[in-house]
């Protein structure tokens, strides 16, 4: 009989974690909880309210106020904020440098933490980030940390950028995901870390399917 299992999957961005925990969530017929597209949504409603991060207290009060959900149709999955799907304004370049900030904040990761375990608590998810095995569910049954060359992840996100239509430079791209990276890992709250328990993927010269093929060969034995 298989089991209502938490699976993390955490990792720098561009490692593949959103399309791998699209796949296996499909596979296993679990929620998918992107919980990046949840910081990114949060750092669109700062922006809009032209909050300063400086400002704890209105920061704190938006927090509380916000209606983030998931929404799935096949195999589309589309990110709401109230009654609006945002799941395309917050994957611009500027939004992903502005969640990068927004998601040092204690006040928003508090917030963020609270929604992310109720989700999560029943089991049957599939939940990638950058503190899930670590912070969020430290004791979910599986936990990944997925990597991968900066060169790899920051190829990837231009395409993908690309491919939606947004005009932007490799290198530039390159370059802010390394920016990325250094502000996830040095940041006080919940820094990009690798679970001690975490099986590491190194995806930099793997194929999607490759990588789909190891994790469910890696969570069969859990089921
Ligand atoms: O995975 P992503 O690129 O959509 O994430 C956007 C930003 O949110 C990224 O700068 C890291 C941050 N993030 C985080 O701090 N904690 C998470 N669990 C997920 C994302």
């Amino acid at each position: 009989m298989s089991k209502n299992l938490i699976i993390a999957i955490d990792g720098p961005s561009g490692a593949g974690k959103s399309t791998l925990s699209r796949l296996l969530s499909g596979r296993l017929n679990y929620i998918n909880i992107d919980t990046g597209a949840m910081y990114r949504t949060v750092a669109l409603a700062v922006d809009r309210a032209g909050i300063d991060l400086a400002d704890r207290h209105a920061l704190d009060q938006l927090c509380q106020s916000l209606d983030i959900h998931f929404k799935r149709d096949g195999e589309t999955e589309t990110v709401w904020l109230g009654n609006e799907d945002v799941s395309t304004l917050i994957r611009t370049p500027e939004m992903s440098l502005l969640t990068s900030r927004v998601s040092a904040c204690h006040e928003v990761r508090a917030a963020m933490l609270i929604l992310q375990r109720q989700m999560g608590e029943d089991g049957g998810v599939v939940l990638e980030g950058r503190d899930i095995g670590s912070v969020v569910f430290p004791n979910a049954q599986v936990k990944f940390y997925l990597n991968a060359s900066a060169q790899a992840r920051g190829t990837r996100r231009y395409d993908e950028l690309r491919q939606n239509g947004v005009e932007v430079d490799l290198n530039q791209t390159i370059a802010e995901v390394i920016q990325r990276d250094v502000a996830d890992s040095s940041r006080e709250n919940a820094p990009l870390i690798q679970a001690d328990d975490a099986i590491v993927v190194d995806s930099t010269s793997m194929s999607i399917d490759q990588v789909l093929k190891f994790m469910l060969a890696k969570i069969e034995g859990h089921l």
